[in-house]
């Protein structure tokens, strides 16, 4: 006991010091974000305090899926991009965008990843066609489907399937969304699959009673992250969690951070009020964190040294 103090010390130095790694990797988790930012287009580039308030949001994330980008001139998401690049110089961000989607020739969409290029590389992309044998044109704006590597997360290796329902065909769409999920396990020989997006996946749009039919919710494996009751809509009127995050399979569920998937309060963060709030979109973003390979290490490390702090005191 009494040649213990200086020892003590050492490890508590030492344990402290591991803590603090393990603080300081808190904030390299790698954090992957879904948002609707309704009607993207000219009109909200234009509105300087608009752009501002989806840069401090997008630059948030490594990935951040974007929908209900409108950009039918084609200048908007440029200008987004350049402006994040300008804002948050820690990092470059790309995009990768799908074609304009859509039934009608008077409204479609684009899904688009944007990216921080040096922590995750988009190794494939596919868009999930209109008509596959058996399939009978489920969806409004078929999934793009992009692969990534992220060499410093715990996983690795992801495929990322964005889907952004339409309301009234949420139910349908949502169970279709299951076919997509093992055509592409198959053609890509993965099992790590995130699908993510707004999916209208409450309220009226998925009734309770109809959720046993929806095989995206009742197969195994298949892990829903974004808690139920959570509100990813904006307007104080609505509480819905339309927007989701679903991974498969363990491994990918192991290296998700433990209650880190939730929706992002940007009102409240950046103190804006509800009508401002409303300029951006009328969704928060969903977003969940990713570990990195090295907090499992140092996590691990603790482990083996936690026994001799209990042998020296
Ligand atoms: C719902 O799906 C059906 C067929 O799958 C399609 O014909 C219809 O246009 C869809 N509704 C909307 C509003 O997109």
């Amino acid at each position: 006991m009494r040649s213990s103090p200086p020892f003590l010390l050492l490890l508590l130095h030492l344990l402290s010091f591991l803590v603090g790694v393990c603080d300081a990797q808190e904030g390299s988790d790698f954090r992957i974000c879904a948002f609707n930012v309704q009607n993207f287009g000219e009109s909200k580039a234009k509105k300087d305090d608009v752009m501002k308030t989806l840069v401090r949001i997008i630059t948030r994330c490594d990935v951040c899926l974007l929908q209900e980008v409108r950009d039918s001139k084609q200048k908007a998401l440029p200008q987004l991009i350049t402006d994040l690049n300008s804002y948050d110089i820690r990092h470059e961000y790309k995009a990768v965008a799908s074609e304009r989607l859509g039934r009608s020739d008077t409204y479609q969409e684009q899904y688009v990843f944007v990216y921080r290029s040096d922590t995750v590389t988009v190794t494939g992309q596919y868009q999930y066609p209109d008509n596959l044998p058996g399939d009978v044109d489920a969806f409004s704006r078929e999934p793009f489907v992009v692969r990534f590597k992220a060499p410093k997360t715990a996983i690795k290796d992801f495929t990322l399937i964005p889907q952004h329902t339409t309301p009234t065909n949420a139910t349908k769409e949502l169970d279709a969304l299951y076919d997509v999920l093992q055509h592409v396990r198959k053609m890509w020989k993965t099992e790590n699959v995130m699908l993510l997006g707004d999916f209208n996946a409450d309220c009226s749009y998925l009734a309770k009673k109809n959720r046993k039919n929806v095989r995206l919710i009742t197969e195994k494996n298949l892990f829903w992250l974004i808690p139920e009751e959570t509100d990813t809509t904006v307007r104080s009127t609505t509480t819905c969690t339309y927007d989701r995050i679903v991974v498969h399979g363990r491994t990918f569920a192991s290296a998700v951070v433990p209650s880190s998937a939730k929706s992002f309060n940007f009102q409240v963060e950046y103190r804006l009020t509800e009508e401002q709030a409303l300029e951006v979109s009328d969704h928060y973003p969903v977003e969940v964190l990713l570990r990195d390979t090295a907090s499992k290490v140092s996590f691990s490390l603790l482990l083996i040294l936690l026994p001799f702090t209990f042998t020296c005191s």
